[in-house]
């Protein structure tokens, strides 16, 4: 996937003005600054951010934008709260998968990524360009200002972890519909969408994505939930990051809760199925737990049903064939 090309516009309009070996310079000092567990803060150059991180965070936000997309077709948000918004970043994926999103707040308790967010939204559709912009912590929004939806996209992890669940459980009560959070797929992510998920089904929140159950999380020990999205690279994100590839694979852990409906049931694919001639074995999560199970290719109608399903899908219910 790639941006949105008035998001990639504007992006190369910020960026206009920069050296190729100081972007390459500030990029290095800011990957081994996340990697390192540092938070956005005078440490982050914006410019580096633009070029290495917001095209990677839009990449995850918008896969999961679509999954929730598919498993609640009739969702429409017309509001949304984008809680530590950074340059704005989910609310472009979100203003591209509900057409009918007609105001954005841009919560970031970094003036200098707000005014980056307000300027690029400038360029965007008119939820974007007339997006409020408030100053202040995720932790202290108060929940009586609703959006239909909240979204948390790599902005959680920025919070000391005492702090988190309270976070979270602030975010929910502002949802109208539904709300998201995304965060890194690295165990740490991991498990801090875990930490947010029980702190939200206490309150009521109903598991859409990726849990297809509402039961304890099966995850155990070393083993963290995480999905993969493919992006392409842009020009200067190969220059910044030195890279021969034109892609990269982002990692990334989430939840989506909703305000109202059912879980889904069935399973979802933890990991990327392992295809052999005799056929292609899934590893699954379950409301029973974690699941293998086999599709041999001998087994026409079950192979043909399986056979595109990928990493994060949810697995086909109407296939019950157990090997
Ligand atoms: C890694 S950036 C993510 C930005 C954007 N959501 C994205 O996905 O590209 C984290 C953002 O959260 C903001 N942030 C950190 N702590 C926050 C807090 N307590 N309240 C609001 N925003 C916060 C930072 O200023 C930064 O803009």
């Amino acid at each position: 996937m790639a941006l949105p090309g008035q998001l990639q516009e504007a992006v190369e309009r910020e960026l206009t003005e920069l050296s190729a070996g100081g972007l390459r310079r500030d990029a290095e000092a800011l990957t081994r600054h996340y990697r390192a567990g540092g938070v956005s803060g005078p440490a982050v150059t914006l410019p580096a951010y633009l070029t290495v991180r917001l095209p990677a965070t839009y990449a995850a936000v918008d896969a999961v934008m679509q999954e929730l997309r598919r498993r609640c077709p009739r969702l429409s948000p017309a509001s949304m709260l984008d809680a530590g918004a950074g340059p704005g970043t989910a609310s472009w994926a979100a203003a591209g998968n509900w057409p009918d999103l007609a105001a954005v707040t841009f919560l970031d308790i970094d003036q200098r990524f707000l005014s980056l967010a307000q300027s690029l939204a400038r360029s965007g559709p008119p939820a974007l360009a007339k997006a409020r912009c408030v100053t202040g912590s995720i932790d202290t929004w108060p929940g009586a200002e609703k959006a239909d939806l909240v979204v948390a996209a790599y902005a959680l992890a920025e919070l000391p972890l005492v702090r988190m669940a309270e976070a979270a459980r602030n975010l929910w009560a502002a949802a109208g519909q539904a709300l998201i959070v995304v965060e890194p797929g690295t165990p740490q992510g991991f498990s801090r969408i875990r930490a947010v998920r029980v702190a939200l089904l206490a309150e009521g929140a109903v598991p859409a994505a990726p849990c297809t159950h509402a039961s304890a999380c099966p995850m155990v020990g070393d083993d963290w939930c995480h999905f993969s999205v493919r992006l392409q690279r842009s020009r200067s994100h190969m220059q910044a990051k030195s890279a021969r590839l034109p892609f990269e694979d982002e990692k990334y852990s989430y939840l989506a809760v909703l305000r109202d409906g059912e879980v889904a049931g069935g399973a979802r694919v933890i990991a990327p199925p392992f295809e052999r001639k005799p056929g292609i074995t899934f590893r699954l999560c379950t409301a029973e737990g974690l699941d293998t199970r086999h599709v041999a290719r001998r087994d026409a109608t079950a192979y043909k049903a399986c056979r595109k399903t990928g990493w994060g899908d949810h697995f086909p219910a109407d296939w019950e064939n157990k090997e």
